[in-house]
């Protein structure tokens, strides 16, 4: 009811009464007060008048699961929240979820994690408070070799969810690094569960620097976050709930084809290393090479300096700027 309650709040920009309040959930007016109260100590600031009601003039930058689904707007995108204050890693809790049956577009979140994982192995530094750290669980009906195209989706997703919340222009670094002024504000872990053809689930683990002012030594370098780009802090639930939307919205357009090839021009157009110079670094070469952007498949195709095309595999090879990390 809580959760109920702050969307019914949030919808009315005047006042809403007690009265209206009870009548519309058939409970008592000391029910609506506890509530109210609940909110009040999670830091919603809510005015209360006699004759008019209770009226919301600000709320806390928290991603819990009532907040989040006060926010979130979408058919099944993040509509089942697992909401935890700490935790070891949002990607293994997807993934305890699924195993358990959870449904498809369920949604893990944490405030802050104990064991965050990255990709190759390394960590996620996860500090509470401050970043946005969440697994939305998949069970798409799909080749298991086409979804890694996914995690592409994600990466579009994340960048138009942030030029659309803050303005600030929000690019992709290939395959799945959301940078902003050249530097990193996002990564994203993507993991399944297979048969030879068959995906018994996908999950995606989105790691977002929003509020966060500073980075461990071994990331200062590359990481930055959205406030200290924009100059000023960011509601963790909006953005969250925002990256949803944009989630579902391009997921669907990408099952009609399952490829990517309605969302590739869009793709490129955010691609951070679009006609620039790459140092492409596999495990036995190594060679400079201009990005030409992706292909249907997510492949990034590229030309080398003998003027021959190739296209290369998300996983397979990392990709650098020649001057550094862009
Ligand atoms: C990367 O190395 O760039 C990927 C980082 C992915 C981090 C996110 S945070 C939420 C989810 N849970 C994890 O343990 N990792 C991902």
């Amino acid at each position: 009811m809580k959760a109920e309650i702050l969307k019914m709040l949030r919808k009315n920009d005047g006042y809403i009464s007690g009265q209206q309040i009870c009548e519309y959930f058939g409970v008592s007016r000391t029910a609506v007060w506890k509530a109210i109260n609940q909110l009040k100590e999670e830091g919603y600031v809510v005015e209360a008048i006699r004759n008019k009601g209770y009226r919301i003039l600000s709320s806390p930058d928290i991603t819990t699961k009532e907040e989040l689904e006060s926010q979130i707007n979408t058919s099944w995108a993040g509509r089942t929240i697992y909401y935890y204050a700490e935790l070891d890693s949002t990607n293994l809790e997807a993934k305890r979820l699924g195993e358990k049956g959870a449904p498809h577009g369920t949604l893990a979140v944490a405030d802050m994690q104990t064991a965050g994982r990255g990709r190759r192995g390394r960590g996620w530094s996860s500090p509470s408070g401050s970043s946005i750290y969440m697994t939305i669980l998949l069970r798409p009906d799909l080749e298991p070799n086409r979804a890694p195209m996914m995690t592409l989706i994600m990466a579009y997703s994340v960048a138009c969810a942030v030029q659309e919340q803050t303005g600030l222009e929000a690019k992709i670094k290939w395959p799945n690094d959301i940078v902003i002024h050249g530097h990193k504000i996002c990564g994203i872990l993507t993991e399944m569960s297979t048969e030879i053809d068959y995906i018994h689930y996908v999950i995606i683990g989105v790691g977002i620097n929003v509020n966060i002012q500073e980075f461990p030594e071994e990331i200062r370098e590359t990481a930055t976050s959205i406030s200290l780009e924009l100059g000023q802090a960011v509601k963790r639930s909006s953005l969250l709930a925002c990256v949803m939307s944009h989630f579902e919205k391009n997921y669907q357009v990408f099952m009609e084809t399952q490829d990517l090839s309605k969302l590739r021009e869009k793709y490129n157009q955010l691609l951070v290393n679009y006609g620039r110079e790459v140092k492409v670094l596999g495990e036995t070469v190594s060679y400079h090479a201009i990005a030409l952007g992706i292909n249907d498949k997510g492949e990034l195709q590229v030309k080398k300096e003998d003027g021959t095309e190739a296209s290369i595999l998300s996983g397979e090879v990392s990709v650098r700027g020649i001057y550094g990390y862009v």
